[in-house]
């Protein structure tokens, strides 16, 4: 064990996922406390790389860099966030999802907690937490409430997918009201939500430098109420997690159920936000026992069988099927015939990414930008693994960034297969909105991960290609079409996140210590245990 000077933990300790849980409790009290470590570390391993400048990392209360905050599309996205504000009982707790009068409301005047993820890291980047405080409060208000669907009750950690003030001017009075999926389209619930929250309080003690807020007992408890939800034990084969169509980003079916890579992406990163958050306590102990076995789990499925890079393809290219017992090759019993043409043609010969779902004889090859981003900014990829990742980004630069960042998924599903697996969806056609369509607030995810690689080059690219296009179709929700040329067919106007992602993306490009409040350092004792190809070790 490496003592550091202060005698808490060094960060090699920390990210010792095997060691932590045989670590004696006295000891797991110290590392505990050492909130900091993985932050110190990651400045320190950023700035050696040359690959970030990490100034603000190690200071909670850096100030904020002047610099673009005259630039005029800056100045303007600063002008539509603030706008777009939501306000109970006086009191900042959100931004509206849109803010577009000239098409019908549904429920885009809501606060959704995925939505609101890129507007608090702006606001705390710009050294405003408060609503970030509040909107942490208020959701977990939220959460305490009795779910039910029809008959049934929902798990008590549920986090709402989103939230709407209601004012009764006879009263006088403002009350809050939250949908759990109860009233979403396919009634589901939002998997993603809770762990958006937990990665949203990390990021909140992260550049506020005040713990207070994560160490509430009522903020402990609803990250443990979260975690119960996906920890549980039950006829699971598999670390990852099961879910339905629709659970997240991605709220409509769209061929996204069973192990999605954006759900697992997040809970890998939510799981290790919650080890750093937990307090040593015996619950907090327990769920960090359970954590550090589960990761360990997480990771070596996910970086084992949802990898894909040109060797692993034409692995399973030639794969045998049928095969039975444990010296099984093609454990999922995966038959070559479903590979679908375009895999072949979009594989570059550097380069891999994390594949959409895995699960009993169904590969989904589709590339989703989220889950491969926060694959990038949590470490679930290896170092190797990010960098092929970004190697095929910069490859098929056309197909996933075209002329507006970025793709959600590619590519898109047509025709028989879009029937299929749409059940006939009017709003996912081909290249439009879910279904390969082009979304400006994923820039922000982007760029974190191009900064974390160490190409804040890429991002910039990007940022250019969007921001006067942004501005002038009034923040647009999605673009649709191969290259993302046209302004998607139902894209709402003023869409909050396009504007607080755009804002994320400069701020961090500007200052790339912000890149800590939402990026996890590499766990350097969980290694990759296949070397699949090339990309991986370049
Ligand atoms: C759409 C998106 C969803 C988002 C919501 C509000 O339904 O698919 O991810 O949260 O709009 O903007």
């Amino acid at each position: 064990m490496t003592v550091v000077p202060d005698g808490l933990c060094s960060v090699a300790e920390v990210d010792n996922l095997d060691k932590l849980l045989d670590k004696p409790p006295k000891l797991r009290v110290n590392i505990d406390r050492q909130r900091s470590c993985d932050e110190r570390s990651l400045s320190s391993e950023l700035v050696t790389n040359g690959t970030a400048r990490m100034s603000g990392l190690d200071a909670p209360g850096a100030p904020f860099a002047a610099g673009i905050d005259s630039h005029p599309y800056v100045v303007e996205a600063w002008a539509a966030l603030r706008h777009s504000m939501v306000y109970f009982r006086g009191q900042p707790v959100g931004t509206i999802a849109a803010s577009d009068n000239t098409e019908e409301n549904l429920n885009y005047d809501q606060v959704f907690v995925r939505d609101f993820i890129p507007s608090g890291l702006a606001f705390l980047m710009h050294k405003e937490p408060e609503v970030v405080k509040n909107f942490i409060l208020k959701t977990l208000r939220l959460q305490s409430w009795e779910k039910k669907i029809d008959r049934f009750h929902l798990g008590e950690g549920v986090m709402p997918a989103s939230f709407k003030v209601l004012h009764d001017p006879v009263r006088n009075y403002e009350t809050l009201m939250a949908d759990f999926g109860e009233s979403a389209i396919g009634r589901v619930a939002p998997v993603d939500s809770g762990f958006w929250w937990i990665i949203l309080l990390r990021a909140y003690t992260k550049s506020t430098g005040d713990t207070s807020l994560a160490e509430l007992p009522e903020c402990q408890k609803g990250m443990r109420l979260i975690l119960s939800l996906c920890l549980s034990e039950g006829f699971d084969t598999f670390p990852t997690l099961l879910c339905a169509d629709g659970c997240c980003m991605i709220d409509r079916r769209m061929g996204v159920y069973g192990y999605p890579i954006e759900i697992q992406a997040l809970f890998f990163m939510a799981l290790r936000c919650a080890l750093v958050l937990l307090k040593q306590d015996e619950e907090g102990k327990e769920f960090m026992e359970r954590i550090v076995k589960r990761l360990h789990a997480l990771s070596y499925h996910m970086r084992s069988y949802f990898w894909l890079d040109l060797k692993q393809l034409n692995d399973i290219y030639r794969y045998k099927t049928e095969e039975y017992s444990h010296t099984a090759v093609n454990k999922f019993n995966v038959m070559p015939d479903s590979l679908p043409e375009w895999i072949f043609d979009f594989m570059p010969s550097r380069g891999g990414y994390f594949i959409g779902n895995v699960s009993p004889a169904r590969m989904d090859f589709r590339w989703f930008c989220l889950g491969n981003c926060v694959a990038i900014l949590s470490s679930l990829a290896t170092p190797e693994q990010s960098t092929a990742i970004m190697d095929l980004i910069e490859a098929r630069w056309e197909e996933l960034v075209g002329e507006m960042p970025l793709k959600v998924c590619y590519p898109a599903i047509e025709s028989h297969e879009w029937k299929i697996i749409t059940g006939c969806d009017p709003k996912n056609t081909r290249w439009s909105y879910h279904n390969g369509g082009s979304w400006p607030v994923l820039l922000w995810l982007l760029t974190a991960a191009c900064i974390k690689t160490g190409r804040p080059h890429i991002a910039r690219r990007a940022v250019e290609l969007a921001e006067s296009r942004l501005i002038k179709d009034s923040w647009p929700e999605y673009y649709d079409g191969k290259l993302g040329r046209y302004v998607g067919k139902q894209a709402r106007k003023h869409q909050t996140w396009s504007v607080a992602g755009y804002l994320v993306a400069k701020l961090m490009l500007e200052d790339p210590s912000y890149l800590g409040m939402v990026a996890l350092e590499e766990d350097r004792h969980v290694k990759p245990v296949l070397k699949r190809s090339n990309s991986w070790t370049c």
